[in-house]
């Protein structure tokens, strides 16, 4: 009896320390942006992501995915942040639409991408937290 306890607690451990491992918790930090760097990365928004992504982060459906309130920025902040740093052709799906266009490597410096990135993940509605340029740089590309 004790044993079996001893497992299900195991179990459940490993269970929930593997969920927060997909977490967007463990790249991001705490502390509020300086409204400096949000105003800086809104900059780099609009010059380099708003044709596609439009001006409140809407996107376009089934073309260009949505930023605003996106599940896939929530969920899976280390693959966006690939897909802005390396670019992408692969299918994802974003509040449950399919996606399977093509986004190019944006070319920003990791400075830069940290900078927009804080202001897609805190804009429109978005709480997704605040990275800092060290998490951008462990990003690799995938093989
Ligand atoms: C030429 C159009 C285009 C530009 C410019 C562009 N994107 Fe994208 N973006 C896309 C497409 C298309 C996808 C979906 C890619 C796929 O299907 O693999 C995407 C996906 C994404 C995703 C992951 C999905 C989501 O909606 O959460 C993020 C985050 C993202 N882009 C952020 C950016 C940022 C930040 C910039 C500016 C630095 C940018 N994009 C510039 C077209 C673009």
């Amino acid at each position: 009896m004790r044993q079996t306890h001893i497992i299900i607690i195991v179990l459940f451990l490993l269970v929930s320390l593997s969920c927060t491992d997909s977490n967007n918790k463990n790249l991001t930090i705490k502390g509020v942006i300086p409204k400096t760097e949000l105003e800086k990365g809104s900059q780099i928004y609009r010059a380099k992501c708003m044709t596609c992504h439009r001006k409140n982060g809407e996107g376009l459906i089934r073309v260009y995915p949505p930023l605003a309130k996106s599940d896939f920025l929530e969920d899976k902040l280390e693959d966006a942040i690939r897909i802005v740093k390396y670019g992408s052709g692969k299918k994802i799906k974003v509040n449950r639409e399919k996606y399977n266009g093509y986004m190019p490597a944006s070319g920003l410096n990791d400075k830069d991408l940290s900078l927009v990135f804080n202001y897609i993940l805190n804009s429109w509605g978005n709480q997704y937290g605040r990275i800092n340029i060290e998490t951008i740089k462990n990003i690799k590309e995938k093989e």
